[in-house]
């Protein structure tokens, strides 16, 4: 069975000071976490700080992106081999943030998920489509594309290492989140995709994470569907009692979803 997994994305906040009170708060609270994985994600300049705070404990590090590149010419880039050296065992790639502001295509995306996984990380492929491509009825279509662009030459015995996020682009940092409805059925549909691309034996294996607005009060019913696996979180990552609230009832709503 899939363990729920609750990501928490610190976006761009957080001075070190922040970053490790943050990660020590959480670390504090969540001292052995039962039926969930936990992760944090915080900024370049803090993961050496929090990767120090979190030693010895349960709660993994990851970063937000990564080059594709191991090293070499590429100014304020960070490598996938200098995430493992710091500490990390995640990274975040495709995040809609980066696809619209920096203008990330799905090749550079492709890259950098193989190059994670070249380099041991657990890649995490975010795809989600915008509100105009909701409304023009284009939901099934975009992430599909942004899903077989993204683990395009990943060969078929890699790809249970990925996990994938589905982040619609109109719930993320709005308040307004997908119904468990509305994400279920995205949901069905990437794990469609992966069995058609893998095997169904591994697109039983793969995490699909939600991410858009996930609070407290609104995981329970996203993770009790069954094709939620758990949460990518970003604005309720960035304060420890509610972080670990969501985590506490994303592992709750996913043994019980699985009863
Ligand atoms: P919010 O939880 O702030 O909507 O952000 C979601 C997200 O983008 C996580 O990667």
């Amino acid at each position: 069975m899939r363990t729920p997994l609750v990501i928490g994305n610190w976006k761009m906040h957080g001075t070190l000071a922040e970053a490790r009170a943050l990660a020590g708060a959480i670390r504090e609270m969540i001292r052995r976490p039962r039926g969930v994985q936990v992760v944090v994600c915080p900024p370049f300049t803090a993961l050496a700080a929090v990767a120090e705070v979190l030693a010895g404990g349960p709660i993994q590090l990851g970063a937000q992106t990564c080059h594709h590149e191991p090293a070499g010419a590429h100014t304020g880039e960070i490598s996938a081999p200098m995430l493992v050296d710091v500490g990390c065992r995640w990274v975040l790639v495709g995040h809609s943030e980066r696809r619209k502001e920096i203008g990330e295509s799905d090749e550079v995306i492709s890259l950098k998920l193989r190059a994670a996984l070249a380099h041991g990380l657990t890649p995490v492929l975010c795809v989600g489509e915008t509100a105009e491509e909701r409304r023009q009825g284009f939901t099934f279509t975009t992430v599909e594309g942004q899903l077989r662009a993204g683990l395009a030459g990943v060969a078929a015995g890699e790809l249970g290492k990925v996990v994938i996020a589905y982040e619609p682009v109109w719930a993320i940092g709005t308040g307004v989140n997908a119904t468990p409805g509305q994400a279920g059925e995205v949901h069905g549909y990437l794990r469609g995709l992966l069995s058609e691309l893998a095997s169904k034996e591994v697109a039983q294996a793969v995490r699909i994470l939600y991410g858009g607005s996930v609070k407290g009060e609104n995981v329970d019913a996203l993770v009790a569907e069954a094709e939620i696996d758990g949460a990518l979180v970003g604005g309720a990552s960035l304060n420890a009692q509610g972080f670990v609230a969501i985590v506490r009832r994303a592992a709750r709503a996913g043994a019980a979803s699985k009863e």
